[in-house]
């Protein structure tokens, strides 16, 4: 089986206006690829591409992949025997996002990945996976490992986005068994920098916003929750290590450096300089205890693992801000 892409091919980037799916296509253009990136702008920007867009070898195409006119569009600019790689970072990612699009979250993750799975087929392309940690649920294991199976409650309101990865997971795993798709399947745990939303609701957007407004900032519960953080750079490197690979089977790629959300919190005021003040409001439904990547799989197999810590990805991210 091939594993790293040919130079100069072109890799296809479902998602590609979504914050870590810009940061994608940077890496991939200067690591020499030409990038076309597929977005239908629910829950992206434009902007986090305008960067790119007068560089060599980018595309952008306006198109939701749930529908067949995206995959035909995708055709029509470029030609599918240069397609190397169909990567599926399209999805709404923060809980107030999914929350408000149930039923697109559930298309995208169902019919979204099918479309791109047939697409990449199509091209004899290698397809690569964006799922993400909350396939784990509410874990009954800590740190999660691979092999560990999930606690995730199937009518649950976060269902609609962990169910939908679950199954995204299975329609991979049944092409790689019966069609031989040449896939790889990253899960993802929480990733902050640059061009994340000021409005996505996820716990460092939410503080560093807060913090830079001068406001409390808010902890759901009472704080004692975990959550590691990994900085954008470190986890595209370690999802396009991945993507060069042959490992077939899904990879953690997440910090292992775990906090409490009420530590997050003192970083954060520390970074900004601010004083610290809290508001608690109620833990939302189903709202995972602990989250910590075991990447022990991802050390030996890729030879990666995080570098940037928290204070520094804090410090990176409020000076893009600023
Ligand atoms: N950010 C994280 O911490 C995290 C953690 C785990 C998994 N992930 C996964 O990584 C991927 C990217 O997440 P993100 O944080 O960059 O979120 P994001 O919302 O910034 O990016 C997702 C992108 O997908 C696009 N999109 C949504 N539905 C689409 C559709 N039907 N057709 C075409 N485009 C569509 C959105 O417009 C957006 O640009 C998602 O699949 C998410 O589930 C992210």
């Amino acid at each position: 089986m091939m594993t790293s892409l040919p130079e100069g091919s072109v890799v296809v980037v479902a998602g590609g206006a979504g914050f870590i799916g810009s940061h994608l296509c940077e890496r991939l253009l200067t690591d020499g690829y030409q990038v076309v990136a597929v977005d239908d702008l629910s829950t992206g920007d434009s902007g986090n591409l305008s960067h790119l867009s007068a560089t060599d070898g980018f595309t952008f195409v306006e198109g939701d992949i749930v529908l067949p006119s995206a995959i035909e569009q995708l055709t029509d600019v470029v030609d599918p025997h240069d397609v190397s790689a169909v990567l599926n970072f399209a999805s709404p990612a923060s809980p107030p996002a999914y929350l408000q699009r149930p039923l697109d979250t559930l298309a995208v993750g169902s019919t979204g990945t099918w479309n791109l799975i047939n697409y990449a087929v199509s091209c004899s392309a290698r397809f690569l996976m964006a799922s993400t940690s909350e396939v784990y649920g509410d874990p009954l294991e800590h740190p999660q490992v691979e092999t560990y199976w999930g606690n995730v409650n199937p009518i649950g309101e976060r269902s609609v986005y962990d169910e939908a990865k679950r199954f995204s997971e299975a329609l991979v795993a049944a092409h790689q068994r019966s069609a031989g798709l040449d896939a790889r399947i990253v899960r993802i745990f929480n990733t902050y920098g640059p061009r994340m939303q000021p409005d996505d609701g996820r716990v460092v957007t939410n503080m560093v916003h807060q913090s830079l407004a001068g406001k409390p900032l808010t902890i759901y519960g009472d704080g004692s929750q975990t959550r590691s953080f990994c900085y954008v750079t470190d986890e595209v490197d370690g999802i396009v290590r991945l993507l060069q690979s042959d490992v077939v089977r899904p990879v953690n790629i997440g910090n292992p450096n775990e906090f409490t959300i009420r530590e997050l919190a003192d970083v954060i005021a520390e970074v900004l300089g601010a004083d610290l003040s809290i508001e608690y409001l109620p833990l939302p439904s189903d709202d995972p205890k602990v989250r910590q990547p075991d990447i022990s799989r991802a050390r030996d197999l890729l030879g990666w693992e995080p570098k940037v810590q928290l204070r520094d990805g804090i410090r990176q991210m409020v000076e893009s801000l600023q």
